[in-house]
Order: C-alpha cells, then sequence, then structure tokens
C-alpha cells in the first residue's frame, strides 16, 4: 500500500544510552556526569540514578525481538563513551566495545538498520573533571573517541549521528539543570563553540576514512517558537530569543549557513558571552554532511503576559506544571523552515518524536498501557510529514522516542514515553496500545489515506 511516503522510509524507534542501558559499573564502565549528577541531592525529580534503567545492556536481545514484532527498519541508539573509553581517553575498554558488536550484529541478523550516536549527552566525569566541554581539548577528545568507533564500527553502522541535542550541553553548563550542573553563560558558550568544532573534526575524520555506504550527519532539536499575538512586539521579541539566542539558531545557523547569526553575535558581544573562536573554525564546523536528523516535540507559541505570569507563581514558590498546548502539526513549518532559511539540501530524518506520559496525569500500569492521546499526537505529526513530503522535502525516515518507557533525565522515572511499558521493578515490558499502532503504521508504510 502506498500511503504517500517514499518505498523505502525508514521507519525507527529511538533510545539513549545512558536513559536504558544500565550497568553504570560493570565490565569496565565508568562514570558519566549523568551518573554523578544523579547522585546531587534534588537533581532529579525522583530522586533516582541511572544504574539500571532497562537493563538494555543484559536484556538487548529482548528489545530488539520488541523492535521484530513492531516491524521497525530501523534502530537509533547512542554509544556510551565511557563504556568505551572508561576514561575518556586512552585505554579502550574491550568489553564495551564487545557489547556493541553483540549489540549490532544481532539487529543485522534481524534485518534492522543501525543509526548510531556517538554523543547522547553522556560525558565521562574524568573529563568533567578537566573542565568538560569548557576545556578546548574537549576537541581533542572527542576525536580520539569517535576515531575508535569509526575503526571499530564504521562499516557496520549505516547512518552515524556526532552530536545528538547540543542544547542539551547549555542546559547542563548554562542553566544548571541537566548534568553537569553548571550555571555559567560565558563557559556555556565556550563549552557548546568547542562542541560544534568537535562535530566538524568528526566529519573530517569521517571522510578521510571513505567507509563505503555509511552516512553521517548530526541531530539538532527545533522547538519553534511563534509569537502568541503576532505583531505584539514583546511576544515576537521572546520568540526571537527563544529561537535565535537559546535555541536552534545557535546551532543550525553555524552548521548549515556559516558563522554565529547576527541576533546572537550581537547578543554575546552586548553581554561578554562570546567564545574563544579560532581561526578556520567556522569552516571545520559548517563541514558538509550526508544527513540531518530532526527531532521534534512540539511547537510553542509566547505570550509576553503569561510567561510573566508563570515567573511570579514560581517566585511566590508555587509549581508551574500545565502541560502546553500540543502543536504537532508544527513540523511542517519546521520542515519548510529547515530547507528554506536554512537551505538544508541533504536528506532529513526525523530522528526523535514522542509523546509523554506523566506519572501524575496517570497512575496504574493498566492506564499508562491505553494512549489515544500519543496516538492522536503521532498521526498528526506523521500527516504533517506526508505533507512537506508531498511539497517535495526529501525526508527519509522517522523514528518514535522511545521504544520503551526509560529514565527521563532530569525527570527520571515520571515521564513514559516508550511504545511499551516499562515496570522499573521487575524489568518486565508490555506493549501500550500505540505499540500495535505503529506496527500498522508500519506495514501500512504509512497511515491509512
Ligand atoms: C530529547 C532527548 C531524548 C529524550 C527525549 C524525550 O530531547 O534527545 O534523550 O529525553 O527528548
Amino acid at each position: 500500500m502506498n500511503c504517500g511516503f517514499p518505498k523505502d522510509f525508514l521507519w525507527g524507534v529511538a533510545t539513549a544510552s545512558a536513559q536504558v542501558e544500565g550497568a553504570a559499573f560493570e565490565d569496565g564502565k565508568k562514570a558519566t556526569i549523568w551518573d554523578a549528577f544523579c547522585r546531587l541531592p534534588g537533581a532529579i525529580r525522583d530522586g533516582n540514578v541511572m544504574d539500571v534503567t532497562c537493563d538494555q545492556y543484559h536484556l538487548y536481545e529482548k528489545d530488539i525481538a520488541l523492535m521484530k514484532e513492531l516491524g521497525v527498519k530501523s534502530y537509533r541508539f547512542s554509544f556510551s563513551w565511557a563504556r568505551i573509553l572508561p576514561d575518556g581517553t586512552g585505554k579502550v575498554n574491550e568489553k564495551g566495545l564487545d557489547y556493541y558488536r553483540r549489540l549490532i550484529r544481532c539487529l543485522k541478523e534481524n534485518g534492522i538498520v543501525p543509526n548510531a550516536t556517538m554523543y547522547h549527552w553522556d560525558l565521562p566525569y574524568a573529563l568533567q573533571l578537566k573542565g568538560g566541554w569548557g576545556n578546548r581539548d574537549s576537541v581533542k577528545w572527542f576525536t580520539e573517541y569517535a576515531d575508535v568507533l569509526l575503526e571499530n564500527f564504521g562499516r557496520d553502522i549505516d547512518l552515524w549521528v556526532t552530536f545528538n541535542e547540543p542544547i542539551a550541553t547549555w542546559v547542563g553548563y548554562g542553566l544548571g539543570s541537566f548534568a553537569p550542573g553548571l550555571r555559567d553563560e560565558k563557559y556555556a558558550r565556550q563549552a557548546l563553540h568547542n562542541l560544534l568544532v568537535s562535530h566538524g573534526e568528526a566529519v573530517k575524520l569521517f571522510r578521510a576514512k571513505k567507509l563505503a555506504n555509511a552516512r553521517l550527519g548530526i541531530v539538532v532539536d527545533v522547538w519553534k517558537h511563534y509569537p502568541a499575538r503576532p505583531g505584539n512586539n514583546e511576544d515576537e521579541a521572546m520568540a526571537l530569543a527563544a529561537n535565535e539566542i537559546a535555541g536552534f539558531g545557535w546551532f543550525l545557523h553555524p552548521l548549515f549557513l556559516g558563522g554565529y547569526s547576527e541576533e546572537l553575535t550581537e547578543y554575546m558581544k552586548k553581554n561578554g558571552f562570546t567564545p574563544e573562536i579560532l581561526e578556520g573554525d567556522f569552516a571545520t564546523i559548517s563541514q558538509p554532511v550526508d544527513f540531518y536528523g530532526l527531532n521534534f516535540y512540539n511547537g510553542l507559541y509566547d505570550n509576553a503576559d503569561e510567561a510573566r505570569r508563570i515567573r511570579e507563581l514560581e517566585a511566590s514558590g508555587g509549581n508551574y506544571q500545565e502541560r502546553p498546548e500540543q502543536h504537532p502539526e508544527a513540523i511542517y513549518d519546521v520542515l519548510h523552515m529547515l530547507v528554506e532559511k536554512y537551505r538544508i539540501k541533504v536528506p532529513i530524518y526525523v530522528t526523535e518524536n514522542g509523546y509523554i506520559q506523566l506519572d501524575e496525569d496517570n497512575g496504574t500500569k493498566e492506564d499508562f498501557l491505553e494512549d489515544p492521546e500519543r496516538i492522536a499526537y503521532l498521526t498528526e505529526v506523521i500527516r504533517s510529514i506526508r505533507r512537506a513530503i508531498a511539497d517535495g522535502i526529501d525526508v527519509r525516515g522517522y523514528y518514535v522516542w522511545s521504544l520503551l518507557d526509560n529514565f527521563e533525565w532530569n525527570a527520571g522515572y515520571t515521564m513514559r514515553y516508550g511504545l511499551y511499558h516499562t515496570d522499573f521493578g521487575t524489568l518486565e515490558r508490555t506493549p501500550k496500545k500505540s505499540a500495535g499502532w505503529y506496527r500498522n503504521v508500519i506495514e501500512n508504510n504509512g497511515l491509512d489515506v
């Protein structure tokens, strides 16, 4: 059946090492910044640590069987740097490599295309002790790590991603709510610059290796902000700042257009946050990639009056927990923006899209298994992607976040994104309604028209 998607469209599911693997200190793996951050009082909403999570390190065959059940064509996962190079650089941990060899072999035996991310936020703690991404040496550290990955798995992986969502490093170094928990904008701007240069150096390394069939890209999440009241100066300014100064423009501009945007350059200059930029950095950052990975969760409408109300509420000790309005259709406009504003000419994969179930809204396992809101949300996203493809935008794949409920960073186990429910006591996986729905989507290569 042709439901508007190209014949080889890659339907997939996504996870990340720190969120699903567990085995945090097993077989030679050492601590990451997240293992450390979890142990800070109050850092994680439910006070949990990432030592076990879904235990995919031991249960990967079971999880690949679930993927088989769904019929997915591709699995997006990430490598744990500290499992492979426990100290970040230097001695390679054979047992770590061996785990990924087994995982990749099992995927291939099941006809599932591996899509692997080098860095999904879990920096080895040993490197944080040397300043982490804020240290320019991070470029060398990352290149060494990328080299180990490409030497060992270069040809086995079809789709390589250097970085997942650079913005997380802003949340960790600038806002303090992710690992490593720093609040220093100047240092954070430098960290992100170093990270972008690391990406570019990894692209060069990848090209030098001439790996037949393997392709490499980067994943930048786009939470596009719109003024809630178009024409209202305050709303317009809020949305612009959210997009350009602390959002996707920070990364997409140097990656695809070259250099930081005018708005960001001005802002950093005015506030003394301009990072140290070496000659050639921007050329390195904008090395051509083979594809772009879009993580899309929502479109947001900024209302300055509403923002003031929330700030006042929070200042007086209140807790703002409302679920934001859902705008799944915004992905259509985002895809157009990528091509029209950022002139992205390479194929696009939607590398993550998902829907949260919150502990406070649901409760029992039975409640979580019924997820019509997730189905409705994902349906609208898929429909919008189909419209973009009909307009001629080259979207080649779509990955649901996530295969199974996992450790949702600073929210711990309080947010569930899985197509499968995870019981974090017994580690039992149970399909939600959406799992059966997604199986159908894949089988039909899209939604019934
Ligand atoms: C994305 C992250 C992913 C997961 C989802 C819900 O921003 O890349 O690890 O946490 O959000």
